[in-house]
C-alpha cells in the first residue's frame, strides 16, 4: 500500500464510519429509490441522481412514481435536507460515495444495452475527485466493471485504489417483498483492488451484512448465477406443467408434495411465461459474453426458450377451453386479469400479459384488461395497446367470454371471480380454493 492510496482510503473509511459520508445514487428506479431511503435512514445525507426530470418534479412534490414504495420517509428527508434529489449531475463531486443503480436492458437483437451506464460512467468521469468511492449495482456480465468503468474513469492522474475507489455489488431488491429488503438482504461486494473492496464493505456493511468476494467478476457472474438459477428452474416447472396438463396432474399440488421434502429440493412455480427487468434479460448478459470464449450457455437458452414459449401455451389453452364451450376465440370477450409482471407491484416489464394481449388481439379476441396496480398501459418498445384498466363487475364478468388470470394480485376476489365468469383460464393456481364447477376453471 502506497501512501497516497493509506491517506485516501484512511479519510473514506472514517468518513463513512463517523456517516459523514455523503451518498450518491444515480437512477432512482425500483432499485435506486429504496436505497437512497434506506441510506437515508442509517444516517446518510443522500443525494439521489435522475435523468428524468418527471421523476425528480413528482419527488419533490411528494408524490410516489412507485406504488409499493411509501412516500413518507422520503418526503421527511427531503423536507429535513437529509436527502436531495436531483437532475444536476455536477453535484456527483459532493458525494463520498457513488451508487450506480441505472437499467441494463437488452437491445431488439437481444445483446446487452449498456448504452445507459456508458453515459453514467461518461458523467462521473466529469466531475471524479480524490477520495471518492464509485460501486456498480445494476446487473450485468462479468468483466463490466474492469473493461468499461475503470477505462472510462481512468483519465488524467486518477488511479483506482489510490486516488479514487471502484467495486461492484450486485442489487438483490425484491420489489414488493415484505420479508426481505435493504436491511437485511446480505451484499456481495468485488472490488477491483483490496483497497476499494475494504471501502465498499465498509459502506455496505453500515447498512447490512457483507459478503466479500476476491473480485469484481465474482461479484458480478455470482447475481447472473443466482437469476439464472430461478430461470432455469421457472422453466423446468413450466415445461413440467405442460406435461401434467396432458396427464391430468395437477403440477402445482405435485410441486407443494416435493416443498415438503426437508432437504435437496427448492420449490418455484409455473406461470404464463417470465416477466420483470431481471430474470428474462440478466442470462442473456452472460450469453452474450459466452460468446467471447466460444462457449455456448445452453441452459440458458433451453430456460429462454421455453418460458418465452409460455405465453403461445396459454392462448392454446384458452382456444381449447372455448372450443370445450363451443366457441372460437376469433370474436370472443376475452377479459385479462393482471399485467405485472407479479403480484402486487406496478411494474409490468416484460410482462407476458403483454404478449398474452398481443396474441389474443392477434387471433382476433376482443380484449380488455384490469390491474389495480396498472391503471394505464404505456407505450413500450414492443406495445402500444393505448388500454385503461377496467373495472370488475358482475356484469362486465358476465359479458365476457373469458376471464384469464395472468397476474394472482392479492387484491383480487377469486370467489366472485369464478362466480360471475363463464369461464376462467387461471395461469397462476389463484383458484385452487374455490370450489370447482365442472368445464368453468381451466387451468393453463
Ligand atoms: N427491479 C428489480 O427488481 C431489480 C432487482 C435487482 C437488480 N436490478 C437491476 O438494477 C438496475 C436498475 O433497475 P431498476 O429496476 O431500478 O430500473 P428502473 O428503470 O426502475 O430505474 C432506473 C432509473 O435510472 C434512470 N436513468 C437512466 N439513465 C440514467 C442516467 N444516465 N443517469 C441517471 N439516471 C438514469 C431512469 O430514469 C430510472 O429512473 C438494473 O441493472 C436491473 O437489472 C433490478
Amino acid at each position: 500500500m502506497n501512501k497516497e492510496e493509506s491517506m485516501a482510503k484512511v479519510a473514506l473509511l472514517s468518513k463513512i464510519d463517523k456517516r459523514e459520508a455523503v451518498v450518491g445514487i444515480i437512477g432512482l428506479g425500483y432499485v435506486g429509490l429504496p436505497l437512497a431511503i434506506h441510506f437515508g435512514q442509517e444516517g446518510f445525507k443522500v443525494i439521489g441522481f435522475d435523468v428524468d426530470v418527471r421523476k425528480i418534479d413528482m419527488l419533490h412534490r411528494g408524490e410516489s412514481y412507485i406504488k409499493h414504495i411509501q412516500m413518507g420517509p422520503i418526503n421527511d428527508r427531503i423536507k429535513n435536507g437529509h436527502l436531495e434529489v436531483t437532475v444536476d449531475f455536477k453535484r456527483l463531486k459532493e458525494a463520498d460515495c457513488i451508487l450506480i443503480c441505472v437499467p441494463t436492458p437488452l437491445t431488439d437483437k437481444m445483446e446487452p444495452d449498456l448504452s445507459y451506464l456508458l453515459d453514467t460512467t461518461k458523467t462521473i468521469s466529469e466531475t471524479l475527485r480524490d477520495g471518492q468511492l464509485i460501486v456498480l449495482e445494476s446487473t450485468t456480465y462479468p468483466g463490466t466493471t474492469e473493461e468499461m468503468l475503470l477505462q472510462g474513469l481512468e483519465i488524467g492522474n486518477m488511479k483506482v485504489g489510490q486516488n479514487y475507489f471502484l467495486a461492484f455489488s450486485p442489487e438483490r431488491e425484491d420489489p414488493g417483498n415484505g420479508k426481505f429488503n435493504a436491511a437485511n438482504i446480505p451484499k456481495v461486494v468485488g472490488g477491483v483492488t483490496a483497497g476499494c473492496l475494504e471501502v465498499a464493505s465498509a459502506l455496505y456493511d453500515s447498512i447490512t451484512q457483507v459478503v466479500p468476494v476476491s473480485s469484481t467478476g465474482v461479484a458480478e457472474l455470482t447475481k447472473i448465477l443466482e437469476n439464472t438459477f430461478r430461470s432455469v428452474n421457472i422453466a423446468l416447472v413450466n415445461e413440467l406443467k405442460v406435461l401434467a396438463n396432458k396427464m391430468g396432474i395437477d403440477i402445482f399440488e405435485v410441486i407443494n408434495a416435493a416443498a415438503t421434502k426437508p432437504f435437496g429440493y427448492t420449490p418455484f412455480y409455473p406461470g404464463p411465461g417470465l416477466g420483470g427487468h431481471c430474470i428474462p434479460i440478466d442470462p442473456f448478459y452472460l450469453s452474450w459474453k459466452a460468446r467471447e470464449f466460444d462457449f455456448a450457455t445452453r441452459f440458458i437458452q433451453l430456460a429462454g426458450e421455453i418460458n418465452v414459449s409460455m405465453p403461445y401455451y396459454v392462448i392454446e389453452r384458452v382456444i381449447e377451453a372455448l372450443n370445450q364451450h363451443e366457441k372460437s376465440l376469433k370474436g370472443s370477450k376475452i377479459l385479462v386479469l393482471g399485467v405485472a409482471y407479479k403480484k402486487d407491484i406496478d411494474d409490468e416489464r416484460e410482462s407476458p400479459g403483454y404478449s398474452i394481449m398481443k396474441l389474443l388481439l392477434e387471433k382476433g379476441a376482443i380484449v380488455d384488461y384490469n390491474d389495480p396496480w396498472i391503471p394505464v398501459l404505456k407505450q413500450t418498445r414492443k406495445y402500444n395497446f393505448q388500454k385503461k384498466s377496467i373495472p370488475i363487475t358482475p356484469d362486465l364478468l358476465k359479458e365476457m367470454d373469458a376471464a384469464i388470470i395472468i397476474t394472482d394480485h392479492s387484491a383480487y376476489d377469486y370467489a366472485e371471480i369464478v362466480k360471475h365468469s363463464n369461464l376462467v383460464i387461471d395461469t397462476r393456481n389463484a383458484t385452487s380454493k374455490i370450489e370447482r364447477v365442472d368445464g368453468k376453471i381451466f387451468s393453463a
